[in-house]
């Protein structure tokens, strides 16, 4: 059987050739990294649960009408995706103060924001995703003034998408980053939600006792961050089984 084509290797997914044109098969990796690679560690099980938390989420998104690149998991690490053409950009949105917007200026973390700010950054590693504003994206072309129209309009229905989804699982959506790409039909081509969405790419706080379900139990050394995702999944009722779906290696299984 021929090998499958590697298309991009990301810090912590994998883009293969899919099955059909125009789709990409998008793998999980365990690699955890923080601060532009300068942290890193492979946590055992994190690549399935954000296989399937980022599934729930993105089926979530494509139930109500908010397009996604999402078409079906695979497997275990895997899911089908659309293949589309990324924005350099990342959007974060954010509803409580946290990172670095407290850290630049100066708000104390778990403020409530009056409203949600939503900020730009262009993605590149090498300038350490530095914030851009729209004028840049316009100037220098990474985006149109009707993409970035879009990208606003995007980014604020998965935010009230996905803080009703915590909610209702007694978590608290701080903030979280997200990615657009390009579809095309013919001469037309309209911006969908792509990447993934995950406690990688999100701030999750118990909405009781404030706990961290997310990449900053990594980023900040505050414990076991596959427990943390653990829990989101468990309660958001997607939890695999145990052994079963963890990706831990067991014995060899007797096959009846
Ligand atoms: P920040 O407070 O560090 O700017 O992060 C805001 C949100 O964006 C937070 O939920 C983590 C997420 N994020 C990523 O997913 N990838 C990144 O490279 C960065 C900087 C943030």
């Amino acid at each position: 059987m021929a090998r499958r084509r590697l298309v991009y290797e990301g810090k912590a997914k994998i883009l293969y050739e899919g099955p059909e044109p125009g789709t990409l098969i998008q793998h999980f990796k365990d690699d955890t990294t923080a601060g532009n690679g300068e942290k890193f560690d492979v946590i055992e099980g994190k690549g399935v649960l954000n296989n399937r938390i980022s599934e729930h989420i993105m089926q979530g998104l494509n139930s109500i009408g908010v397009p996604t690149h999402f078409i079906r998991r695979l497997n275990m690490r895997e899911q089908l995706v659309r293949s589309v053409e990324m924005l350099p950009v990342e959007i974060v949105v954010r509803n409580v103060a946290a990172g670095s917007l407290s850290r630049r200026l100066g708000i104390e973390e778990g403020t409530q924001l009056p409203r949600p700010i939503i900020e730009f950054y262009l993605k590149n590693d090498e300038l350490h995703d530095p914030m851009i504003t729209e004028e840049h994206m316009i100037a220098f072309n990474w985006a149109t003034q009707q993409d970035i129209d879009d990208m606003i309009s995007l980014a604020l229905r998965v935010n009230d998408f996905l803080s009703g989804l915590m909610l209702g699982v007694g978590i608290r959506l701080i903030d979280f980053k997200m990615e657009t790409g390009r579809i095309w039909d013919g001469d037309f081509s309209r911006l969908v939600v792509a990447d993934e969405i995950s406690p990688d790419s999100c701030r999750l706080w118990d909405a009781k006792t404030g706990r961290k379900l997310d990449k900053d139990v990594f980023r900040r050394d505050l414990g076991s961050l596959s427990d943390a995702y653990s829990e989101v999944a468990r309660r958001l009722g997607i939890m695999p089984r145990p052994g079963e779906e963890t990706g831990r290696r067991q014995g060899p299984k007797l096959v009846h």
